[in-house]
């Protein structure tokens, strides 16, 4: 099989934000057997939904919806590197997400939060909507603040927020080869 093709997804979108360098800390623990594609909310610039038919038709009227239909449809699984807003998730990746449907379905995920308390309730409330969508739903990760993750984000992690991180990248790379072996 060909190295499966793992979307880091950086969900923040603030000008001051620290994902993209806990998404680079994730990225940097991926084994060599798996292709890594960088996925930056911020770049892909979504308008708040915007498509006129549901998304569970698969009619996508907007170009910028059909692009990101062909890079989600273009990888094998996808890590969320997901800040917690007000114990939520935050809103560009709720969007993200509603966008599409079908590309969604089957698809391995894994989360990884950040925040005072690694994230828990907005890690939570996202694990709701990803079994909504049908994806298949790993085992991620979560880095805290004044423990493994400065305010800066500098990533100080310990060996279990570490370890998380390489099973989170195997379980991925098992439920892909499953699915794979499924639909054969
Ligand atoms: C609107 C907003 C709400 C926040 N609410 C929480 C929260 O509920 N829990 C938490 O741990 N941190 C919260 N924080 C602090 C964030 O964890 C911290 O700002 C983090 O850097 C956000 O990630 P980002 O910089 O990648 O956007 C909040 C931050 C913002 C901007």
């Amino acid at each position: 099989m060909s190295r499966p093709r793992i979307g880091i997804v950086t969900a923040s979108t603030r000008p001051t934000r620290i994902g993209h360098h806990v998404a680079a800390w994730v990225g940097g623990l991926a084994p060599e057997d798996v292709e890594l594609v960088a996925v930056d909310l911020r770049e892909l610039a979504l308008p708040l939904l915007d498509e006129p038919e549901m998304p569970s038709e698969g009619h996508y009227a907007h170009e910028h919806t059909r692009r990101w239909a062909a890079l989600v449809e273009s990888l094998d699984a996808v890590v969320l590197v997901m800040p917690e807003y007000n114990r939520g998730y935050n809103a560009a990746l709720k969007n993200a997400i509603d966008y599409l449907y079908a590309e969604w379905d089957g698809m391995p995920v894994a989360c990884v939060g950040y925040g005072w308390s690694g994230a828990q309730y907005a890690r939570s409330a996202l694990r709701q909507t990803l079994e909504r969508i049908r994806m298949v739903v790993v085992d991620g990760a979560a880095l805290h603040f004044e423990q493994t993750l400065d305010l800066d984000g500098t990533v100080h992690a310990d060996d279990e927020a570490t370890e998380d991180v390489r099973r989170m990248f195997g379980s991925l790379t098992a439920a892909v080869s499953a699915r794979g072996a499924a639909s054969a």
